[in-house]
């Protein structure tokens, strides 16, 4: 029986259990860690580590774990195809492609229909390092290159940027997209993740659930806001252009990508280290690069005093992704990359103590209607 309705957007309602994630308005916790502490001492193949198996791993457990990432980054030519073909259509964008090769990944996992622990945590490694192949080889699909082989001598976020681009990245730049992984990699029910653990409460699969998970990423009011806080960086364009533009936005209501959160009430703890770095770039990139992050800290400035919103972390992710020369259409497919990680979590922490989750409706509308 419904005891209460929830407030809009589910506000504040507490929907489960987990002991992945713990994102306070002091601290965000990945099992315990907190998240300055892994974007400076971990990698995102120990976070990884962490958030799928549950724990630190020691060096052998690194060593194994990420020798088995590297072993599955290649993809069948069944996905290699369906990229090909998906992005010759005008309406599919990268999301949607990744979407759909990550669906037909299932029907060729032996392990597809098997929920059990031990597969699914073989199914999220395999889903780990092929989703980062399919970003690379997009990439150069929509640029006509040929596909790249992954190379097993980089980390993830290194391999990840040599994929898209065919040049290898210097250890500064693998380094940041690498903590940018490590950032993104889990945030308790965000709607992609709630999404997931709703499908995988059905005891649908893994592939399925993620699936959803992607769908639902896409959008700017969640993942897809990284892409759309860049677009609105371009359509400002100059900094003489941040005032009016601002004034305006401010008068017709129009929501800034790129701010704000429902969680956060006092800042995204993410933001400011992915700001840190990205400025660094900037720096190493010369004048234009600079002058996007100057433009960038503009509009922060106005919003932090005018509205005291502040940027969440697809802010300066949109900034660093681009000043690093990635096509911005791949920031929200790279948000998957790492997202995949907390995905799985979740997914498998839902299988192992799984209740249909089925709300019920307030219902608002007529019942004495003759057909
Ligand atoms: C993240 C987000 C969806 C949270 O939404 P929410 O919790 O439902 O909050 P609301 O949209 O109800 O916003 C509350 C108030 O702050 C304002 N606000 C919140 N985010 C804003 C933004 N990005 N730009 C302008 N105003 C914003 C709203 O207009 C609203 O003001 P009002 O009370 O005067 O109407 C929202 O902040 C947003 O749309 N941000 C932009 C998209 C984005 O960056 N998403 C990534 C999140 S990690």
């Amino acid at each position: 029986m419904a005891t209460a309705t929830a407030g809009a957007g589910l506000e504040g309602v507490v929907a489960g259990p987990t002991t992945i994630c713990n994102v306070g308005q002091g601290q965000l916790v990945y099992r315990g860690y907190e998240i300055h502490d892994l974007a400076e001492h971990a990698t995102f193949e120990g976070v990884a580590h962490l958030l799928l198996v549950g724990h630190k791993p020691d060096d052998e457990e690194l060593k194994a774990f990420d020798a088995q990432l590297k072993a599955e980054r290649e993809i069948p030519d069944l996905v290699i195809d369906v990229i090909r073909k998906s992005a010759k259509l005008p309406n599919a964008v990268p999301m949607d492609i990744l979407r759909t090769a990550v669906s037909v990944l299932g029907h060729v996992d032996p392990e597809c229909q098997d929920n059990s622990p031990e597969a699914e945590l073989r199914k999220a490694v395999r889903l780990t390092a092929k989703i980062a192949t399919i970003i690379g080889h997009m990439q150069n699909v929509i640029d006509g290159r040929e596909i790249i082989s992954p190379d097993p001598s980089l980390t993830h976020a290194g391999n990840l940027l040599y994929m898209m681009t065919g040049e290898k990245p210097t250890d500064q730049f693998a380094r940041v997209i690498d903590v940018s992984l490590i950032l993104y990699a889990e945030h308790d029910y965000n709607a992609s993740t709630f999404t997931s653990r709703v499908i995988a409460a059905t005891l649908s699969d893994m592939h399925g659930a993620v699936t959803g998970a992607i769908a639902a990423l896409k959008g700017p009011l969640h993942g897809g806001a990284n892409e759309a806080a860049m677009e609105m960086l371009q359509e400002i364009a100059t900094i003489d252009n941040v005032e009016p533009f601002m004034q305006n936005a401010f008068e017709t209501k129009r929501k800034l990508m790129g701010f704000g959160h429902r969680v956060y009430k006092n800042g995204d703890h993410r933001a400011s280290i992915l700001h840190t770095l990205g400025r660094q770039v900037a720096e190493q990139k010369g004048a234009e690069a600079v002058r996007w992050f100057d433009l960038g800290e503009k509009v922060q400035h106005i919003m932090e005093t005018q509205k005291n919103i502040k940027p969440n972390v697809d802010f300066p992710c949109g900034l660093t992704y681009f000043v690093m020369g990635i096509p911005v259409p791949q920031y929200t497919p790279i948000f998957v990359a790492s997202r995949i990680t907390g995905w799985c979590a979740h997914i498998m922490e839902q299988h192992q103590n799984n209740r249909l989750i089925r709300p019920v409706a307030d219902y608002q509308g007529p019942s004495d209607l003759k057909w």
